[in-house]
C-alpha cells in the first residue's frame, strides 16, 4: 500500500470578529461565563457576501503555495462542510473552478466537525490504491450562516474558517493509522434541517429559522470527552505505538473543557495538546486543519514527529488519524 502524507497546508479566517463583548450585546450572556464554560474569546465571521467556497478557495490557494505545486497537478478535491453555498453543486466544484484545477474530480462530504479527518482518510484511500497521487482536502464552514443568534447556548460557540491540505503519495511517514466512526442513533443531538418538515425540530429553534443549528450541548460534551480519548488511543494502538510516542494531539476546537477532559483521560500534559479555540471558536470542519496549520507555523512539531488529529461532531460522528510528519 502506498502511504499518504501532508505536503502543504493553508488556512483562512474572515476579517470580521465577534468578541465576547459583542456576544453580550446580542444575547443574555457575559464574558466570564463564556470564558469559564468554553474558553472562547472571539470568532471570525464571514462577510454578508462571503461564503464557504470563498473561505475554502483562499485556504486552498495558500496550501497549494505551501506545497509548491501547480493546481493542474491536483487530481481530486474533497471539501468537508455542513454549510455549503448551494445544496448542489458542491463546494468542491466551486473551488475547482476558482483555483483552476481542471484535472481534478471534486465532491463534498458531510461528517460535520469530523469532516476534515473523514476527508483526509478518504483521500488516503485513493492514494493508497494508486488511483491518485495528489489530492486537495479542505475543511471549510461558515457556521455563522446557520447560527441562531437568539440562542445563547450555541451562538457563543460558532465561527467561520477554512483549512486545506495537499495530500500526496510519500515514501516517508504519512498517515500511519486512522479510525472514523458514527452513532446515527444520536442523530438528533446536533441538527440543522434541510428539506424535512419537522415541527418538533423547528420548535427547538428560538429564532424559528429551520436552517439553524440546534444541539443538546451537555449530552454532546459528555460524548465528546469520551470519544476523543477513545479515538486517540485507538489510532495509537493500531499503529503499534504508545502515547509517549506522540509529540502533539491536535483536537477539534469545540470547547476547552472538552479538550482538557480528553487530555486528562489520556493522561497527557496540556503542552502536548494544541489549543487555538480562544481565537476562532468552533469552526466545525475547519477547526482541525486551521489548528494543524497554526501548530506547523508555530513549530510545535518537526519532520519525523508523530501527531494525532482527532474530532467529533454531528451525526454523531468521530475521526482520528495518526500522522508521521
Ligand atoms: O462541534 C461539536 C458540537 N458541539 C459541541 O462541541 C458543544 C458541546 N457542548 C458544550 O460546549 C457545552 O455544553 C455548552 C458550552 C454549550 C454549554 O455548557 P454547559 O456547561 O453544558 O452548560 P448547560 O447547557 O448545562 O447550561 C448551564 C446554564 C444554564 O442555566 P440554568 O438552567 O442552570 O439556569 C444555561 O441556560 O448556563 C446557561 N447558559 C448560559 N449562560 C450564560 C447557557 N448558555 C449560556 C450563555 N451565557 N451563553
Amino acid at each position: 500500500m502506498i502511504r499518504a502524507g501532508i505536503a502543504g497546508m493553508g488556512a483562512y479566517a474572515p476579517e470580521k470578529i465577534y468578541d465576547n463583548a459583542y456576544m453580550e450585546s446580542i444575547v443574555e450572556t457575559n464574558n466570564e461565563w463564556i470564558m469559564q464554560r468554553t474558553g472562547i474569546a472571539e470568532r471570525h465571521i464571514a462577510a454578508e457576501n462571503e461564503y464557504t467556497s470563498d473561505l475554502a478557495t483562499e485556504a486552498a490557494k495558500r496550501a497549494i503555495k505551501d506545497a509548491g505545486i501547480d493546481p493542474s497537478e491536483i487530481e481530486l478535491i474533497i471539501v468537508a462542510t455542513v454549510t455549503p453555498d448551494y445544496f448542489s453543486p458542491s463546494v468542491a466544484c466551486l473551488v475547482q473552478k476558482n483555483i483552476g484545477a481542471e484535472n481534478a474530480a471534486a465532491f463534498d462530504m458531510n461528517a460535520a466537525c469530523s469532516g476534515f479527518v473523514t476527508a483526509l482518510v478518504t483521500a488516503e484511500k485513493f492514494i493508497a490504491t494508486g488511483t491518485y497521487k495528489t489530492v486537495l482536502v479542505i475543511g471549510a464552514d461558515a457556521l455563522s450562516k446557520g447560527t441562531d443568534y437568539k440562542d445563547r447556548a450555541t451562538c457563543i460557540l460558532f465561527g467561520d474558517a477554512a483549512g486545506a491540505a495537499i495530500v500526496k503519495a510519500t515514501d516517508e511517514g504519512g498517515i500511519l493509522s486512522s479510525w472514523i466512526g458514527a452513532r446515527g442513533a444520536d442523530f438528533d443531538k446536533i441538527t440543522n434541517l434541510a428539506f424535512k418538515d419537522d415541527p418538533a425540530e423547528l420548535e427547538k429553534r428560538i429564532s424559528g429559522n429551520k436552517n439553524t443549528f440546534w444541539m443538546a450541548g451537555s449530552e454532546v460534551m459528555k460524548f465528546a470527552v469520551r470519544i476523543m480519548a477513545e479515538a486517540t488511543e485507538n489510532v495509537v494502538e493500531k499503529a503499534g505505538l504508545s502515547m509517549s510516542d506522540i509529540k502533539l494531539v491536535v483536537p477539534h476546537q469545540a470547547n476547552l473543557r472538552i479538550i482538557e477532559g480528553a487530555a486528562k483521560r489520556l493522561d497527557i500534559d496540556s503542552d502536548r495538546v494544541f489549543v487555538n479555540l480562544q481565537k476562532y471558536g468552533n469552526t466545525s470542519a475547519a477547526s482541525i486543519p486551521v489548528a494543524l496549520c497554526e501548530a506547523v507555523e508555530d513549530g510545535k512539531f518537526q519532520k519525523g514527529d508523530k501527531i494525532v488529529i482527532v474530532g467529533f461532531g454531528a451525526g454523531l460522528t468521530w475521526g482520528a488519524a495518526l500522522i508521521e510528519w
